[in-house]
This record gives C-alpha cells, sequence and structure tokens, in this order.
C-alpha cells in the first residue's frame, strides 16, 4: 500500500441499557488514546430496551447488519425493571441472545483473575483464595436451555434444554486448546446425575480428551462446582460448561475474585466477535457515575487482542489497570480504600497510566 492511508478498523458499538451507556463511553475513551483516534471507527448501534422504546424491537435488523461488517462489537450491557412486564420476545435480554445466536459466537471466555491489589475486596477468607487465582471458564453460548423450545400453557411453563453431540464437542476443543496453552487441567461442569444432555456432554468431553492426552481432565456436578468454587477456587484452570450452567458459575467466580464489575468476556464463533462485560446494566446507579468501567475496558482491550491485531495495545491498557489497583485506586463495588472514584475519574486514572 502507498500514500498516508492507516488501515482502519471498524467497531461495532451497543451500549444498551442502565450504566450501558457510561461503561462503554470509558472503554472507547481508553481504547482510542492507546490506539489513536484514527485507527478504529466506532459506530454506534441500539440493543435492549433502548432499542426496543425507539423501534419496537430489542435487536434491530440494523444492528445486526452493522454487527455483521465490523470487525468487532463491544456491548455494554442489556435490561431493566422497566422492560419486565413485555413478552419473552420483546425484552432486552432475547435482543442480546439474539446477537449471540445471529453472530454464531458459541464460545464465551470468560477469565476470572484476582488482582492481588483486590484480594481484600473479596468475600473470602485470605486462606481460602490461596496464592493464586486465574479460571478461565469456557461457557457455551448458543445453544442449551436458552434456545430450547419454551412455552407457558396457563399454569404449565417449560424450557427445553438440548446439546448435539458436535455443540459439545466444537466447545470442548475450544476448552481443551485453552487449557494446553494454560496449566493444562480441565473441570468440566454438568449435571449428568440428572440430565440427558449433561450425559452427553460428558461422554464428549471424555472423547475429545482422548486428542489431548496431556490435560488432566476432571468431572464436577453442578452443584459441587458451585460449592468448591467458594470453598477451593484456586483448584480451577480451566472450566467449560453449559449456558445455564456458566452463567451462574460466572457469577460466583467474579466476586470470588472481587467483584462482578473486573469480568471482562470474548464470545467468538466463526465470524464476528463480541465483546462484553459479564455484569449486568444495573438500573439502580445507572446515570449515577458510580458504575465500574473496568470490566468493559477490559472486554476492550480483549477485543483488541483478539480481533484487532493490537496486542501490544491491549497490554498496555491491562498494565494501566494494575497500576491504577495498585495505586489504590477504586470503585465503590471494590471500595476499601480511601480513594473511591467514579466511573469517570477512574477512567481518567486509567488514562494517565497509559
Ligand atoms: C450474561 C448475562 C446474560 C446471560 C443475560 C443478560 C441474558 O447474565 O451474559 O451472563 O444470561 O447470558
Ligand atoms: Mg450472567
Amino acid at each position: 500500500m502507498s500514500g498516508n492511508s492507516i488501515e482502519r478498523v471498524r467497531v461495532a458499538v451497543l451500549p444498551g441499557d442502565g450504566i450501558g451507556r457510561e461503561i462503554t463511553e470509558s472503554a472507547l475513551r481508553v481504547m482510542k488514546e492507546v490506539a489513536g483516534e484514527e485507527r478504529i471507527e466506532f459506530i454506534e448501534g441500539r440493543i435492549g430496551g433502548s432499542a426496543y422504546d425507539h423501534t419496537g424491537d430489542p435487536l434491530p435488523s440494523e444492528t445486526i447488519e452493522l454487527c455483521k461488517r465490523s470487525n468487532a462489537v463491544l456491548l455494554g450491557a442489556v435490561g431493566g425493571d422497566r422492560w419486565d412486564h413485555l413478552p419473552g420476545d420483546r425484552r432486552p435480554e432475547t435482543g442480546l441472545l439474539r446477537l449471540r445466536k445471529e453472530l454464531g459466537v458459541f464460545s464465551n471466555l470468560r477469565p476470572a483473575v484476582i488482582y492481588s491489589e483486590l484480594r481484600e475486596a473479596s468475600p473470602l477468607k485470605p486462606h481460602i483464595i490461596g496464592e493464586k487465582l486465574d479460571i478461565m471458564i469456557v461457557r457455551e453460548l448458543t445453544g442449551g436451555i436458552y434456545f430450547g423450545e419454551k412455552g407457558r400453557n396457563g399454569d404449565t411453563a417449560y424450557d427445553k434444554m438440548s446439546y448435539t453431540r458436535y455443540e459439545v464437542e466444537r466447545i470442548a476443543k475450544i476448552a481443551f486448546e485453552q487449557a494446553m496453552n494454560r496449566g493444562k487441567k480441565l473441570t468440566s461442569v454438568d449435571k449428568a446425575n440428572v440430565l440427558q444432555s449433561s450425559k452427553l456432554w460428558r461422554e464428549t468431553v471424555e472423547d475429545v480428551a482422548r486428542s489431548y492426552p496431556e490435560v488432566e481432565v476432571i468431572h464436577l456436578y453442578v452443584d459441587n462446582a458451585a460449592m468448591q468454587m467458594v470453598t477451593n477456587p484456586s483448584q480451577f484452570d480451566v472450566i467449560v460448561t453449559s449456558n445455564m450452567f456458566g452463567d451462574i458459575i460466572s457469577d460466583i467466580a467474579s466476586v470470588v475474585t472481587g467483584s462482578i464489575g473486573m469480568l471482562p468476556s470474548a464470545s467468538m464463533g466463526d465470524g464476528v466477535s463480541l465483546y462484553e462485560p459479564i455484569h449486568g446494566s444495573a438500573p439502580d446507579i445507572a446515570g449515577t457515575n458510580t458504575a465500574n468501567p473496568m470490566a468493559t475496558i477490559i472486554s476492550g482491550a480483549m477485543m483488541m487482542e483478539t480481533s484487532l491485531d493490537m496486542a501490544e495495545e491491549a497490554h498496555r491498557i491491562y498494565r494501566a489497570i494494575e497500576c491504577v489497583l495498585k495505586a489504590g485506586y477504586r470503585t465503590s463495588d471494590i471500595s476499601g480504600s480511601d480513594f473511591t472514584l467514579g466511573t469517570i475519574e477512574i477512567t481518567d486514572k486509567i488514562i494517565q497510566y497509559l
């Protein structure tokens, strides 16, 4: 290529509802600062309750098109009591689920790490946290009970949970690959003592395991896994699990590491990837400048590293966040220090430390 044109990448930004706007704004400020204004084109789209309010649809077709012609998608959060009365297909959450399905992002990576500076923010006693906590939760994201047939007949309601061997195989492979690059230990979480779909899950994980003889595989029932997450979390390296169990286990893992406001996620498939914090839209604190933007900022960094070929820039963001925490700055969810800052001010600090 000649001339002075810089190759620009396009990122779809979907703030969504509640604190979604504040936290995505923070992430964009940090990403622009580290990449320069020119290299990323951010285009905003609507999703969730705010999309419903404007268009009658929580996932308008323009949003799907925008996402599909972008290099990656950054999402804030969706949902809020205001829309709780709506029928299932109009709910904000349905917009997000449909987007995940449209993009085919079946693999949801949720890294739960404890920053040494945040150990005191964990509700667990120090000796239970142990030396180190670094868990990669691999959650199946486009199947299972979230997407099964559902319905309601008066006082009867149902949600069908099913998995195919193909669906389990492809997520298991991702998890084994993760394990190979980490501590070579994989915990598969299911409910195979009760559920047929979990029996297939376990069988399939065992089959895939044969191609990864170096990886130690442990199967845990989900109730036991939830308990172990708070009694002995440091045993976990990579966890692979279904859509519903992954939703629950990752919330537990997040508070164990200090706060749900710190956990990012990356959702991938064969096309465009989606990056979002694992927390919700927290309508109770929306607009109060108190939300922790770090999960979204880290999600943005994961995007730069994985989808935008900007690994170095991403690492500058990770390091800046560590420095800010080390310097004692906190948001109110992880406070316990004298330096509790608002959403905007903690973002200023992160930018300062870049
Ligand atoms: C998450 C959220 C979503 C989920 C909701 C908002 C639909 O809880 O990403 O963990 O259940 O997947
Ligand atoms: Mg969740």
